[in-house]
């Protein structure tokens, strides 16, 4: 049976609230799923997975959420070819690198062998309202494994 695992990163909790949305939609797919914090998992351990999603916020101007700096450094040693992944982040157009975190979360699974199965789900300012779509855009990967 397929496994996946959502990985988030988040400050003021915007983002953590969009991976209970993730995993939520993931389940309902009916693949096995496990959440994590960035901070509680290292990056060779997204090997024990099918499908690995993303989620970080965009800090500073256009920097990693706290939690994923060590774990984006060591995602360098893994080699994540066969790998599904896809990634999601809040962030606010206001500032010049919008959702920047995600982008660079993005380049460093193309860069370790893995398939983006999806453009990647960005959510500018309010997260409240986007929740379903959140769930739905997890249900609809899952289903695809
Ligand atoms: C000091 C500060 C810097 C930020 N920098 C960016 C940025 O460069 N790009 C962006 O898209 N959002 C930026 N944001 C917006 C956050 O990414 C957004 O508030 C997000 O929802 C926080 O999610 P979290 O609670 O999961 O960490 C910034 C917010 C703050 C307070």
């Amino acid at each position: 049976m397929a496994k996946a695992v959502v990985i988030f990163g988040s400050t003021t909790g915007n983002t953590e609230m969009l991976a209970d949305s993730v995993e939520k939609g993931i389940k309902e797919a009916g693949v096995e799923v496990a959440k994590k914090s960035a901070s509680d998992i290292s990056a060779q351990e997204m090997k024990d997975y099918d499908l690995i999603l993303l989620g970080c916020s965009t800090w500073g101007d256009g920097e990693l959420q706290d939690d994923f700096v060590d774990f984006y450094e060591k995602m360098k040693d893994v080699n994540l070819e066969g790998k599904k992944a896809a990634v999601f982040g809040p962030g606010d157009s206001s500032y010049d690198q919008f959702c920047k975190a995600v982008d660079l979360l993005e380049n460093r699974l193309k860069e370790h062998g893995s398939q983006i199965v999806t453009e990647s789900f960005k959510i500018d300012g309010d997260v409240d309202s986007k929740l379903a779509d959140a769930e739905a855009w997890a249900k609809n990967i899952a289903s695809s494994l």
